[in-house]
């Protein structure tokens, strides 16, 4: 099939490389010329896993470039919608720029087409796109629209899409619903998994990609609905975290035990610093926005955001307890990322938590492995150092702090780490260690919803050889030594 992805942003680039992938000519087109021509000299300007390569297997063959929404409407049978739909000042979705397309492909209409809209976008847009395509003068007969949500996750996209849970697409046609289910039968029959040079991926659990198909609405509220769904599992796990650690249980034990049950799951019941991205804090204030112009209440999705904009402000008076004051100090600082596998920093709470810090007057000499060029541009010069690895984040500093969940940080040799710090603390906003990993290394280890775990040295002299006590702060914090790093209850006495 013949297929216009206009937008190559993060979504629109990775679907059409995608739809190349499974066996369709593609035009990817953009305004942004200075994109485009990098994408044709064979640059890829997104940090994200098997990319690169679809990009180079397609490239000038299934998949081509363009700056000309005319040229790709005309050449397609299909014409998909990607492009951002960037928060407004009032919380709702802004869609300027998928208004501004429809009626670009609305005047380049000739013959009649699918119109898919894929960005996301509050429920009822695909009437309004109805709306907008007839009075940019697009003929009745013309055009049917679709919505067809993406479920992708930055980092793991490219599988997402060719290996998805589901796909949705919502029709209120029979004939654009046909055009929809040959544009993904590839994989919703199972043929692109017997293909030899396919994408790899390990425990696919379905021999053929499972298709839903709803109402264009439906579809709508899909999308909104899983973002707001998952954001409130995340919440909901940082709100037992606390509680977890006031009561001195281990919220990794009690995800475990929450998570076995089929009805909950154990995925996205990970504590943390709280979520961020592009997607998540936009997506849940636009679907409250929805639920207000409709008139309903759904105030559960306002203590979600409180939840997660608390997470990070607890995230730092943990920093605080653990240093005393923070003026002056020199902190190595792991992840810019809003999670790992990405370059991407829109939205992080890493982003957050250093620039709090730095409002503190802490120093911080920082790593990621992908996000450093993109948190450049966001985060002040002053009293921040960019530095090549990990150890060199930890070298010298008061305390190490992880904020990003890449594979790499959960693999450190922690005697280095020790050996470089200045004072051994650690404070993980991600729960990426087992405590007693750290305490056999010498660390003190702050985490979210477990105890701190002290240094196995320190505990043995307190007669708990390895133990991992509960984290009494506020105490903590007045009996703390010169460097404010004693922190839990037993240590105290010990500093006594
Ligand atoms: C999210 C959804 O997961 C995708 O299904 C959706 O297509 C996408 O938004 C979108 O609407 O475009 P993404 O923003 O890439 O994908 O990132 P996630 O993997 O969902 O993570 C979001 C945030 O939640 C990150 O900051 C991550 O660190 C955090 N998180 C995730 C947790 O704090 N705990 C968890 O257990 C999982």
């Amino acid at each position: 099939m013949k297929i216009a992805v206009i937008g190559s942003g993060y979504v629109g680039l990775v679907s059409a490389a995608c739809f190349a992938e499974i066996g369709h000519d593609v035009i990817t087109v953009d305004n942004d010329a200075a994109k485009i021509a990098a994408l044709e000299r064979g640059e890829t300007p997104i940090h994200e896993l098997h990319l690169p390569d679809l990009l180079a297997r397609h490239r000038g063959g299934r998949l081509t470039f363009s700056t000309s929404v005319q040229d790709a409407v005309r050449k397609s049978e299909a014409v998909f919608i990607t492009v951002g739909t960037p928060q407004s000042e009032t919380g709702e979705a802004d869609l300027s720029y998928v208004e501004a397309v429809a009626s670009e492909i609305a005047a380049a209409l000739d013959s009649p087409k699918v119109v898919v809209e894929k960005s996301t976008v509050p429920v009822r847009t695909c009437e309004w796109l109805r709306q907008s395509l007839a009075l940019n003068g697009a003929a009745s007969g013309k055009f049917s629209v679709v919505s067809n949500p993406e479920f992708l996750r930055e980092g793991s996209a490219v599988t997402d899409f060719l290996y998805p849970d589901r796909i949705v697409v919502g029709c209120d046609d029979a004939a654009s619903a046909a055009v929809m289910q040959a544009i993904y039968k590839p994989l919703t029959s199972g043929e692109y998994y017997a293909e030899q040079t396919r994408v790899p991926f390990e425990g696919y659990p379905h021999a053929q990609a499972p298709i839903v198909v709803t109402n264009a609405k439906s579809a709508e509220l899909i999308k909104h609905a899983s973002n707001a769904f998952l954001a409130m599992k995340i919440s909901f796990i940082n709100a037992v975290a606390n509680i977890s650690e006031a009561v001195g249980a281990d919220i990794q034990q009690v995800c475990a035990g929450i998570g076995s049950d089929s009805r909950i799951g154990s995925r996205f019941l990970n504590a943390g610093i709280g979520y961020g991205g592009s997607c998540f804090p936009k997506d849940v204030q636009a679907f409250r926005a929805v639920a207000e112009q409709c008139n309903c209440d759904f105030g559960l999705l306002t203590e979600v955001m409180r939840i997660n904009a608390a997470q990070r402000s607890r995230f730092l008076k943990k920093v605080r307890n653990a240093l005393w004051t923070l003026r002056g100090k020199q902190l190595g600082v792991l992840g810019l990322a809003f999670k790992g596998d990405t370059d991407d920093v829109r939205e992080s709470p890493a982003i957050a938590v250093i620039e709090a810090l730095l409002k503190e007057g802490a120093q911080i000499k920082v790593y990621d492995p992908a996000g450093m060029a993109n948190a450049r541009k966001l985060l002040p010069a002053a009293g921040v150092t960019y530095v090549q690895d990990e150890y060199a984040a930890a070298q010298g500093c008061d305390a190490l702090l992880i904020l990003t969940e890449w594979a790499e940080f959960a693999a450190l040799d922690l005697r280095r780490v020790r050996s470089l710090l200045k004072y051994p603390i650690v404070i993980d906003g991600r729960n990426l260690y087992a405590p007693h990993a750290m305490s056999e290394a010498g660390l003190t280890y702050h985490s979210i919803g477990r105890a701190t775990a002290q240094p196995v040295a320190v505990a043995a002299a307190a007669g708990s050889v390895g133990r991992v006590t509960q984290s009494r702060e506020s105490v903590a914090a007045m009996s703390a030594g010169p460097v404010g790093r004693v922190v839990s209850e037993e240590h105290a006495e010990l500093a006594k």
